[in-house]
């Protein structure tokens, strides 16, 4: 028996160590996807088929973290976030090197329109846009540049060890049980107003709309321990993140091939 015991305690260690995803998790992220995918134009969804083929925005909204594991794609792993310290605004914080989330979708969003792609060049940069859309909605994907994002901040989330990011990536909305379409239907009921005032904002207000949700995010108990009260006082906010971060997706792409 007692040889038995290091190796699980090793092996549960290195599990904790590696299940570290620093994303929204993959249902929030397919939810923002399908979210869009319910919302473009006739000509976008024409686009977004040749573009694409078979795959809808949910289904490639993560392909981003996939690519991870890709070292040919080491360029883009500062692009899921952006640091603004408080107080500050993009302009005014110091420059990522490499590029950061709103550099990012800017550039993206910029190539798209001009067009002139190869298919394989346009069909990369639709999915970064899926994905990063999303990310930059993360209220912690806008970093205060003193704990990568809540990535240091340790908690428990109903006794297991974790980090605040973690907890608003993923563990909340799985928490929850809802498969992607299930949460789309929950959080899909932006009226017309809240459609067209959400898609008028820049994505500099996207980041700045993120950070200002800062103190609400960090108000963690002392001991660190997470679990119902922080979901009850927090899951609005993450409702209401995922849902604007559709709408605009939606917006972005009508927007571009209109
Ligand atoms: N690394 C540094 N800052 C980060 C952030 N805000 N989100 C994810 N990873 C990070
Ligand atoms: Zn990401
Ligand atoms: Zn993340």
């Amino acid at each position: 028996m007692k040889s038995l015991l290091l190796p699980i305690v090793l092996l549960t260690a290195i599990s904790f160590t590696a299940s570290a995803p620093v994303y929204w998790g993959q249902i929030g992220h397919r939810t923002i996807g399908h979210i869009a995918d319910g919302m473009l134009s006739r000509k976008a969804t024409k686009h977004v088929k040749r573009v694409l083929g078979t795959e809808t925005l949910a289904e490639v909204s993560t392909w981003m973290d996939e690519i991870r594991s890709d070292n040919s794609y080491r360029y883009a792993n500062t692009w899921h976030y952006c640091t603004i310290p408080d107080g500050m605004t993009y302009e005014t914080a110091p420059t990522q090197e490499g590029g950061d989330v709103i550099w990012a979708i800017e550039k993206i969003i910029k190539e798209l329109k001009a067009g002139g792609l190869s298919a394989e060049d346009e069909a990369k940069n639709l999915k970064f846009l899926v994905h990063l859309v999303g990310d930059i909605h993360q209220p912690l994907h806008v970093g205060n540049g003193e704990d990568r994002g809540g990535n240091d901040v340790k908690v428990q989330w109903f006794g297991t060890n974790t980090n605040l990011h973690s907890v608003w990536d993923s563990r909340m909305i799985d928490g929850k049980q809802f498969s992607y379409t299930e949460f789309a239907n929950w959080v899909n009921h932006a009226s017309k107003s809240q459609i067209k005032a959400w898609q008028s904002a820049t994505v500099r207000d996207w980041a700045m709309e993120s950070m200002s949700f800062r103190d609400q995010v960090y108000a963690v108990p002392e001991n660190g321990r997470l679990s119902y009260r922080y979901s009850y006082d927090n899951f609005d906010l993450v409702k209401q993140r995922v849902l604007q971060a559709g709408v605009r997706l939606a917006g972005v792409i009508n927007d571009i091939y209109k």
